[in-house]
């Protein structure tokens, strides 16, 4: 399941090709040395947009000879895909590195490269110089697209080869991408982030906001619908500002539009909506959809103006609250899911109240709830008041159970209903069962068999467990 993507930059992808020629000859005598094929293990930390830029590492890997293995022990040369969003999640790099010098004790032909959001800090690469020498490869988030040139010069040199960029204007796609499902796929429509919340490091590891040419993107999903695709997610930080620096610039509700054109793709998403950028226009472009899914993610983050302030979010509590109301008049069985962040510096416990208080009125079908995590170089890094950590705990706990109350109070509305799923994969713990996602982004597990495997199937839901169903395809005579 090899393909080439679009692109707008021809000369690098043509060169990176070459690149690639040359090093599947450094891979088949590796392989000659070995006596069997190489392997490789590409692990992702982080969201989406990390996952796909996985997906494309992949697709060089296995172009050039590797094979996929799940396992780092199994590996000979293993990538972490790293995220630096919040410090656990630099943490769990750290501590896997510590396990990956033990492996490489033992098998010293085995390579490590790190890449991702976490590679573009200063005090990471130093960190990693000092520290994980045994590390041979490191790049930023700007550099991937020039992995295989990368991959030569680690072949060709003994020390650790190092690469960060600041920016680039770049926008290379022609390149294989190996994907995880054949039914569906991320998108790219845009790359970096210009909002600048005050907390969020995303604006400095991943640069100025670029969008894709639409034709391009049109011409991706339809190579992708050619080749099997039912579900295509569009990807980018803040996807409502689409197309604002385009030569001609077009709104995301139009590209939505184009997309929905594509015969052969049945179900579309996206990820992530900033609530400024929300337009009318978008709300009636999935509104009138079949294909758009029913699922909104706008991430809250607080509920207390003060605090949305000092985020430098540009939206109040009423004007979520408005547009959270508009949506759902619009869309009565949309789910919206959000992201909120406990602790942001200066927030008090009846802060966090407005922000429970806008859980219970909005009613999130889901909430991912994270603790404030201190990111060198935001400015909210440099704000005094940071909340002790009991606090922190505390004001947590309380939002927790108001997210799940709310959510399950949500998830129980369908049972009885008969919707249609995507069959995604076998059941993790019952291989008799498959599970297959609902428009509104929920799991269902239900008997079938796996030749269903990324059909969309009318499913009866039949009994809600607090955040997922299990149910069954009725037969003709039930409907
Ligand atoms: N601390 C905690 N959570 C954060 N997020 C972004 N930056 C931070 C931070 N410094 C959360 C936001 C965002 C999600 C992807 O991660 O809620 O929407
Ligand atoms: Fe970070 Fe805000 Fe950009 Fe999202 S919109 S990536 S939270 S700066």
């Amino acid at each position: 399941m090899i393909r080439y993507a679009s692109t707008n930059d021809k000369a690098e992808s043509e060169l990176q090709r070459k690149y690639m020629e040359k090093a599947a000859v450094y891979v088949t005598k590796l392989q000659e040395s070995l006596g069997r094929s190489p392997k490789c293990c590409v692990v992702t930390f982080g969201c989406q947009m990390n996952a796909r830029d996985s997906e494309k590492l992949l697709g060089i890997l296995t172009q050039i000879g590797y094979e996929s293995v799940e396992n780092e022990e199994d590996a000979d040369f293993v990538i972490y895909n790293t995220c630096t969003v919040r410090d656990n999640a630099n943490q769990r790099v750290y501590g896997r590195l510590g396990f990956l010098h033990s492996l490489k004790d033992k098998k010293p032909h085995m390579r490590i490269a790190l890449c991702g959001c976490m590679m573009q800090e200063n005090e990471v690469i130093e960190k990693i110089k000092k520290s994980y020498r045994f590390v041979n490869l490191i790049f930023g988030t700007h550099n991937l697209f020039r992995f295989a040139q990368l991959l030569v010069t680690m072949f060709e040199n003994q020390e650790m080869i190092i690469d960060i960029w600041q920016e680039t204007d770049q926008i290379v796609e022609e390149l294989p991408v190996k994907r995880r499902y054949p039914y569906k796929s991320g998108v790219n429509i845009m790359f970096g982030c210009n909002n600048f919340c005050s907390y969020c490091i995303v604006p400095y590891v991943r640069g100025r906001e670029r969008s894709r040419d639409p034709k391009e993107i049109v011409r991706e999903i339809e190579d992708l619908a050619a080749d099997g695709v039912v579900e295509v997610m569009l990807l980018g930080q803040n996807v409502n500002s689409y197309g604002g620096n385009l030569d001609h610039p077009i709104s995301f509700a139009q590209l939505l539009r184009e997309v929905e054109q594509i015969d052969g793709i049945r179900r579309i998403r996206f990820m992530t909506s900033h609530p400024k950028d929300l337009s009318d226009e978008l709300i009636e472009v999935m509104k009138q959809s079949d294909k758009i899914c029913r699922h909104l993610h706008l991430p809250l983050q607080a509920g207390s103006d003060r605090i949305l302030k000092a985020m430098n979010r540009r939206y109040t509590k009423e004007q979520y609250l408005a547009l959270a109301d508009k949506i759902r008049n619009a869309m009565p069985d949309i789910a919206l899911t959000t992201d909120i962040i406990v602790g942001f510096p200066g927030e008090t416990l009846a802060d966090v109240d407005e922000t429970i208080d806008v859980v219970r009125r909005v009613r999130f079908d889901n909430a991912f709830t994270f603790q404030y995590s201190r990111r060198t170089g935001t400015p909210a890094a440099a704000m005094a008041d940071q909340v002790p950590e009991s606090v922190v705990r505390e004001g947590f706990d309380r939002l927790l159970k108001a997210v799940q109350d709310t959510a399950r109070e949500r998830a129980a509305l369908w049972q009885g209903q008969v919707m249609d799923a995507l069959v995604e994969e076998v059941n993790e713990q019952d291989d008799s069962l498959m599970t297959g996602r609902l428009t509104n982004n929920m799991l269902v597990h239900f008997p079938a068999d796996r030749t269903k495997i990324g059909q969309i199937v009318p499913v009866s839901l039949d009994t809600c467990h607090g955040f997922y169903y299990t149910g069954h395809i009725p037969s003709q005579k039930d409907g």
